[in-house]
């Protein structure tokens, strides 16, 4: 009598991981893509986490820096405090048994204790771009090329991290060599006195657990973040942001799919870069995302569909 089939292939054999890209639904996918097309550039934006998301995994074959962990404050005591804290407080970060509510509390404490450092070793602005210019990091291929297109179309880019607001910007701005009118960071942003040094953080701060609590809300006051006037004209942007209800959101972490909950979309795709633990994550990704790239792959995938969706567009 023959056992019954087993269905024990491994994940290797269900799915290339050797390909870079894993679509659980290539049908929904394409009614996504006809919905937003037809609704227009103007109805969409783009929602992006920074690290390990725009930025790549390995760099040289080593896991890339993220923008706290590429700070050098110039000052030995500090750099080293911070990275004890890093080394007390990581394992809390990802430990699967705290409550929620208890590590919100330990991440709220981290982030203090690190930011109170930084503003306590004097950090300088000088020492963020030596740090940025000594930094193991680097863009995917394509990003410079997806943001210009965005540019584009006028279609807005809000880049949400926990890291620092600063020192993403200083990796734009070293890595892409330009800047984008269209690209938005919400992020810890620097208050520096007038002899360069740090001297205090705006507004509310942002940790690994909150950042997509209200990631939209936090975008509404990005003028005040940015300590930029609010004029009428940077009102109507924000307002428009929210009334973009179309999104392309991208992150490498199941959690960042809450990077839209401030959003009452309509329609949206998401991306999500599966860059360690392939084997093991990769069902339940397949499920929340409607893309996933493997492989650290570049951002061609992301540009490919945004030029698919409005190409054809004025
Ligand atoms: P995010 O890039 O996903 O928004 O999260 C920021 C990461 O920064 C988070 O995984 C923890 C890390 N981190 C450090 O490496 N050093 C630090 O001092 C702090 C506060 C956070």
């Amino acid at each position: 009598r023959n056992h019954p089939q087993t269905h024990s292939c491994s994940l290797m054999e269900q799915y290339d991981l050797s390909a870079n890209t894993v679509i659980d639904d290539p049908r929904a996918l394409t009614d996504k893509i006809t919905l937003i097309r037809d609704a227009g550039p103007s109805k969409f934006q783009v929602i992006a986490d920074f690290d390990a998301t725009l930025t790549r995994y390995r760099v040289n074959g080593i896991r890339g820096q993220t923008s706290h962990g590429l700070l050098q404050q110039g000052n030995e005591y500090y750099d080293a405090k911070r990275q004890a804290l890093y080394e007390h407080y990581h394992p809390l970060e990802i430990s699967p048994v705290i409550p929620i509510e208890e590590k919100t509390k330990l991440m709220e404490e981290w982030w203090s204790k690190t930011h109170d450092l930084l503003i306590e070793g004097g950090l300088t602005y000088d020492a963020i771009k030596n740090s940025v210019a000594n930094s193991s990091i680097a863009f995917r291929e394509g990003v410079t090329e997806l943001f210009e297109f965005l540019e584009k179309k006028e279609i807005p880019v809000l880049i949400f991290s926990a890291g620092l607001a600063d020192v993403i910007e200083e990796v734009l701005r070293q890595n892409l060599h330009r800047t984008f009118k269209n690209v938005k960071i919400v992020s810890n942003r620097m208050v520096f006195n007038d002899d360069g040094q740090l001297v205090s953080f705006k507004g509310k701060l942002i940790h690994v657990l909150n950042k997509n609590e209200h990631a939209l809300d936090m975008a509404a006051p990005l003028h005040d973040q940015l300590g930029v006037d609010i004029g009428e004209e940077d009102e109507e942007n924000n307002v428009y942001v929210k009334q973009r209800t179309n999104v392309l959101l991208m992150g490498d972490h199941l959690g960042d799919l809450r990077m839209s909950d401030g959003l009452n979309y309509e329609t949206r795709i998401s991306i999500g870069f599966l860059n360690d633990n392939v084997e093991k994550n990769i069902e339940s990704y397949r499920e929340a995302f409607d893309l996933v790239y493997l492989n650290d792959a570049p951002m061609w995938g992301a540009l490919e569909l945004v030029s698919r969706l409005f190409s054809t567009e004025a």
